[in-house]
């Protein structure tokens, strides 16, 4: 079939919206038509050309949200109908690691993922019986995608497609880290740095934790007023001195649960000392620029300090992406205030602009609008 998709033709170039091929799914694939599909950091950064693992040509997008329209032989998981979230972190249940309540990160199909292909070693998209290689194994920037089954959540059919999106990588990742990878405890306290999509997620996080002091630093008031909203207890702007004003209102030992939402290493430092002696849990969620360290002093450790790094949230996404996804249907989990600009397909590189000028928290891609 043909569809329009935003191609990534060259690095540090506009995308390119065009038509394309895309095959029927194989064995254990899934096509699904999106209806929404989030514009991420992730997605700019490959289009740079800074991200060393980037290929193109390829289709961006990973915050999909669609409708599944055919499946391929053997899925048993979805029908025709089912409403569904992109997963660029899989979910296999059978590998080791899915196996294990420690961790999210399937093993079944990464080493293809990476390289832009299917499980199968191929891909569905093509131009002129030319491959183009799928991105994050989503290739959500498309009216259609073919993705693995076990790369798709299944939503309930009452989530708007729109909000359903964010799901798919930046507010799940910050939920996870509060609720899944940290599992912050009731009534304690909470310093989340940075106030962006994951950061904001991390606050609600802590919320719905039950913590009793959550406090949201970042360099924008306007991003501080979001964390506000979404049940920050302090606001403080970034000034080089969080550590010191961390330490003085918790007695001089620091904070239950810190959270680094920034990727800067600098930052991610400065959220370990901010972690209290004895427990302190310290969850990197950054994801920091090639050949970057961290930092630390090892009597921040010794002296009972712990240090975690998560991706997407340590959630197991066919699980607990649906769940999440419920909890905002019963109004736990407000994200209308993340989504600043609603566009469609052809202005993807607004959607980059907007970003780059911090306009916002999200842009959404709407499909239908497109068509
Ligand atoms: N672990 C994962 O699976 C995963 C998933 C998605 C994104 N990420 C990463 O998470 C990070 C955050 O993503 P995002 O979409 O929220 O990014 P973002 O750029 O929207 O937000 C970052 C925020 O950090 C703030 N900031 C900058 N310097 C600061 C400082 N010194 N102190 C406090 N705040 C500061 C900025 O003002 C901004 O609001 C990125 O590194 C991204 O790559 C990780
Ligand atoms: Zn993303
Ligand atoms: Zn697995």
């Amino acid at each position: 079939m043909k569809v329009r998709a935003a191609v990534l033709e060259e690095f540090g170039q506009p995308l390119v919206v065009q038509e394309l091929d895309l095959a029927e799914p194989r064995p254990g694939e899934v096509l699904v038509r999106l209806v929404a599909c989030g514009v991420c950091h992730t997605d700019m950064y490959t289009a740079s050309g800074v991200d060393p693992s980037g290929y193109a040509p390829t289709v961006l997008g990973h915050e999909g949200a669609g409708i599944v329209e055919r499946i391929g032989e053997g899925v048993s998981s979805l029908t025709v109908g089912d409403h569904v979230v992109t997963l660029f972190s899989p979910q296999c249940r059978q590998c080791v690691h899915c196996a294990d309540p420690r961790t999210n990160l399937c093993l079944a199909i990464r080493e293809q993922q990476n390289r832009g292909f299917l499980p199968d070693g191929t891909t569905r998209l093509s131009r002129a019986g030319e491959p183009i290689r799928h991105f994050m194994g989503t290739s959500t920037f498309a009216q259609y995608t073919v993705m693995p089954e076990i790369a798709l959540a299944k939503i309930s059919p009452e989530a708007p497609f729109d909000r359903a999106c964010l799901f798919a990588c930046g507010l799940s990742t910050g939920l996870g880290a509060a609720m899944v990878t940290a599992a912050v405890k009731p009534g304690s306290k909470c310093v989340i740095f940075g106030a962006g999509m994951v950061g904001l997620g991390a606050v609600a996080g802590c919320r719905l934790q039950g913590a009793e002091r959550i406090i949201s630093v970042d360099l924008s008031e306007q991003r501080l007023a979001l964390a506000r909203g979404q049940g920050a207890t302090d606001c403080w702007r970034a000034d080089g001195n969080a550590v010191e004003r961390i330490l003085e209102v918790t007695g001089g030992f620091g904070a239950d649960y810190t959270f680094e939402a920034t990727g800067l290493v600098s930052v991610m430092r400065e959220a370990l000392e901010a972690a209290r002696m004895g427990w302190g849990l310290c969850t990197v969620a950054g994801v920091a620029g090639r050949g970057e360290t961290l930092d630390v002093v090892p009597r921040l450790l010794i002296t009972g300090r712990r240090v975690c790094g998560s991706s997407f949230g340590g959630l197991k996404g066919r699980d607990q992406v649906p769940a999440l996804v419920e909890r905002h249907l019963r109004g736990e989990i407000e994200v209308d205030p993340f989504i600043s600009h609603r566009m469609e397909l052809e202005q993807v590189n607004r959607a980059f602009e907007l970003m780059h000028a911090q306009d916002g928290i999200r842009s959404v891609i709407m499909f239908d609008s497109a068509a």
